[in-house]
This record gives C-alpha cells, sequence and structure tokens, in this order.
C-alpha cells in the first residue's frame, strides 16, 4: 500500500464542543470556523437549542450570539445521542442553572457511567437522579451552587470541565486537582476568554465571579482524526503523508510519541500557535515498526487512539502491552474487550488484561469481519488496518464514523492506493 498526498483532517471534536458552550455562555458575538460537523458536535448544537441558545446550523464559518449565563429551561429531554462529552460537559452547565432538565441518548451513551459527573456536582449542591445502573436518563436539578475543592477519581477531561464550567455558571470557585493530567482545552478556552483560572502541573482553579468574553475560535484538526492516518503512513509500504494543520496540544500527542518510540517517523513542521492552541503540520513515512509499553501514566494524552495503537501492534515486530487503561471499559464501547475480540477475529494474536491488553505482532495477512458495536474509533482503527498490504478486513458498520469523522473512508481511499 502507497500513501501519499495532503490531508486536512476535520476540526477537533474536544475543542468543536467548548467553542460552542463558551459561545452560547458569553454575552456578545463569537465567530467559529473549521468546526467540526459530525453527529457529535449536532448532539452539544442541539442540546444548547434546547436550553434556549441561538446556535446557528454548523457551517464552515459562523457566529454565535451569546446571550451570557441565562439558559432556559428546556421543554424536552436533552438528546445527546452518542457524545460522553455533550452529556457531561453540559451537565455542569445545566447543575449551576435554576433549571430542571432530562438527558437522554442513545444505547450506548445510557450505559456510560454519570455517577462520576454527578458526585462532584451534588457536592456543590445541583440534585441529580439516575438510574440503578448510574447511565442516562439522568434528571438535574441545577440551581446556586457552592465552591469546591475536588480530587479527581477518574482522569477525565469531561469531569474536569464539568466542574470548571459549573464554577463559571455559578460564579463560585471551582478547583480541580488531577493525579494524571488530562487534556486541558476547557482551561485553555476560559483562560482565553478572559476568566480567572489559575492552572499549574496538577490543579486547575476558577476563582468566584469569574466572566468570560465573546472569542472567536478557529477549531484546528483533531489529532484524534490524524492518529488513524499517521498510522496508515507508518504501516504502508512506500510514500510520504502530509497532515495539516494538526493540534499538536502537549495533552493529545501521547499516540504520536507513542509511534516514534516504537520507531516511526514522524516530523512536525511549522508549528505555531493559533487561537492557544498549538498546531502543526506532520509529516509521515512508513518504516518498521516494534513493540511497546503504555502504563496509566501515559494514557490520558493517547485515551482514544489506543484501538488503533492495538492494531498497529499487530505490524510491529514483538509483543505490544498497554495497561492502566481500563477507561476503555468505559467509551462508547467496552474497547479493551471490542478491539481483543475483533483482533483475534481476523487472526491476530491479543489478549484483554483487566485493565488494558498484550498483543503479538506478526507479518501474516489479517483477514475476517469486525464488529464494531456502533463504536466509531474501532471502525477506523480496522479500516486503516484493513488498508494495510496483504489485509482484508471487512467492517460491518461503517457509517458509524459519522460520530466524529464524517469523511473518513473518503479520505481513506484518497490518500491510499494498493
Ligand atoms: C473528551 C475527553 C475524553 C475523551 C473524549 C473527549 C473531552 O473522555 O475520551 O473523546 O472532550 O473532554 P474522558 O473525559 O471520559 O476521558
Amino acid at each position: 500500500m502507497k500513501v501519499s498526498g495532503t490531508l486536512r483532517v476535520p476540526g477537533d471534536k474536544s475543542i468543536s464542543h467548548r467553542a460552542l458552550i463558551f459561545g452560547a455562555l458569553s454575552n456578545g458575538e463569537s465567530r467559529v470556523t473549521d468546526i467540526l460537523q459530525s453527529a457529535d458536535v449536532h448532539s452539544t448544537a442541539g442540546v444548547l437549542r434546547s436550553l434556549g441558545a441561538e446556535i446557528p446550523e454548523l457551517t464552515g464559518d459562523f457566529v454565535i450570539r451569546g446571550r451570557g449565563r441565562g439558559l432556559a429551561q428546556p421543554t424536552r429531554d436533552l438528546d445527546c445521542g452518542n457524545s460522553g462529552t455533550t452529556t457531561r460537559l453540559m451537565a455542569g452547565v445545566v447543575a449551576a442553572s435554576p433549571i430542571e432538565a432530562t438527558f437522554v441518548g442513545d444505547a450506548s451513551l445510557s450505559r456510560r457511567p454519570m455517577g462520576r459527573v454527578a458526585r462532584p456536582l451534588e457536592a456543590m449542591g445541583a440534585r441529580f437522579t439516575l438510574p440503578a445502573h448510574g447511565g442516562l436518563p439522568m434528571t438535574i436539578r441545577g440551581g446556586t451552587l457552592h465552591d469546591i475543592d475536588w480530587k479527581s477519581e477518574v482522569a477525565s477531561a469531561q469531569v474536569k470541565s464539568a466542574i470548571l464550567l459549573a464554577g463559571l455558571v455559578s460564579g463560585v470557585r471551582a478547583r480541580v486537582v488531577e493525579s494524571n493530567k488530562t487534556r486541558d482545552h476547557t482551561e485553555r478556552m476560559l483562560e482565553a476568554r478572559g476568566a480567572n483560572v489559575h492552572i499549574d502541573d496538577d490543579s486547575v482553579t476558577i476563582e468566584a465571579r469569574s466572566a468570560i468574553s465573546a472569542l472567536d475560535t478557529a477549531v484546528p484538526g483533531d489529532p484524534s482524526s490524524a492518529a488513524f492516518f499517521a498510522g496508515l503512513g507508518a504501516m504502508a509500504d512506500e510514500g510520504e503523508l502530509r497532515l495539516e494543520r494538526v493540534c499538536v496540544n502537549a495533552t493529545r500527542i501521547g499516540f504520536i510519541d507513542q509511534l516514534r518510540r516504537m520507531g516511526a517517523t514522524i516530523l512536525e513542521q511549522e508549528r505555531r500557535l493559533e487561537g492557544g492552541e498549538w498546531v502543526a503540520d506532520l509529516v509521515v513515512t512508513p518504516g518498521a515498526l516494534r513493540g511497546g509499553s503504555v502504563a496509566e501514566r501515559d494514557v490520558p494524552s493517547m485515551v482514544d487512539e489506543l484501538p488503533l495503537l492495538a492494531c498497529l501492534a499487530t505490524r510491529a515486530t514483538g509483543e505490544t502491552v498497554i495497561t492502566g487503561a481500563g477507561e476503555l471499559r468505559v467509551k462508547e464501547s467496552d474497547r479493551i474487550a471490542a478491539t481483543v475480540a475483533n483482533l483475534r477475529a481476523i487472526g491476530a494474536t491479543a489478549d484483554e488484561l483487566p485493565d488494558g491488553m498484550r498483543i503479538q505482532g506478526s507479518a501474516g495477512p489479517l483477514r475476517g469481519r469486525v464488529i464494531t458495536h456502533g463504536d466509531h474509533r474501532l471502525a477506523m482503527a480496522f479500516g486503516i488496518l484493513g488498508a494495510v498490504s496483504g489485509n482484508s478486513i471487512e467492517v460491518d458498520d461503517r457509517e458509524c464514523v459519522a460520530v466524529s469523522y464524517p469523511t473518513f473512508w473518503r479520505d481513506l481511499a484518497n490518500v491510499s492506493s494498493r
């Protein structure tokens, strides 16, 4: 398989959700360019509209007219679709507003743990009703909250963001201590909008009565989407692929660093700061990969890329071991069980660990059908592995890529040939 050309992957999903939320919460006009137009981001737009925010149709360039902190009582349930980020970030906003709302979602989202966001927001004074299994539907009765100093129970940027948003909307002080730093887009965007935020190595604090002003966002390319093509380029037989304007925020590029440790050649060019986020062009060329290891400390910076890493590990020499990644069991699917079952289904050697997986590399062809369970990242990870010379992999549900990367299959066809 040969790779060639230049690809600009769609906008970063995390920043896209936050651009909409911050646009709605500030007073004045915020212009958003290059937002990710995917199902998850549409879920956030829909929830904000249900709460009375004026979010126009999502295009490549639009303006949000923010109405300050005041969101309105919704007249229907807040449908978050498949999106954990929509649910947990908006839980923070609703918990701090004088409204009652019920969050609902698809079957996958409804099974995901919401207690992690309910506990700190209840400690701030909001009231939550969750089903016995701890997922959705989740009803929140929001109101005036109190200060909080919260030690994260799990490494989760969504929970951290929910607490910071609750602090912002309620005008109280909120501090979150993390033992393992997660993606920091919320604190960067708060700071850029003038909120009184303190960031250090293991904590983030938003001070009481912090205000934000409207600000434009140019959404950079999503490193979690670029990762698929970095992996493709590394496994190719020949060629070179250029990935333009990728967000290279240090809390997001663990996968790129890991691939380099496993022997890949990925150059970073034209590194520049755009709207508070570092972006760069990545140039990837094929090369022999060797097995590697990922431990708990590394997980947050590559949490969404681990199924892809497991797929790449099948084409490396030796063994790859991923541990400290129990969070993968509560993503859009149980990504440990599903990745290992699918690797086995196509002839690879892989084992589940309680908090990770062990994968053996080989040169043999991988063939068969994989079951995505509607999980976009599994569809794309196995899509990339299927493009590698000698492999033939059928993905049961190709459409689920619409959650984060609607043009994935077209982009894959454009930059690779056999
Ligand atoms: C996200 C945080 C991560 C990540 C998700 C997006 C965010 O989830 O997996 O795709 O935008 O804050 P967790 O907070 O559950 O780790």
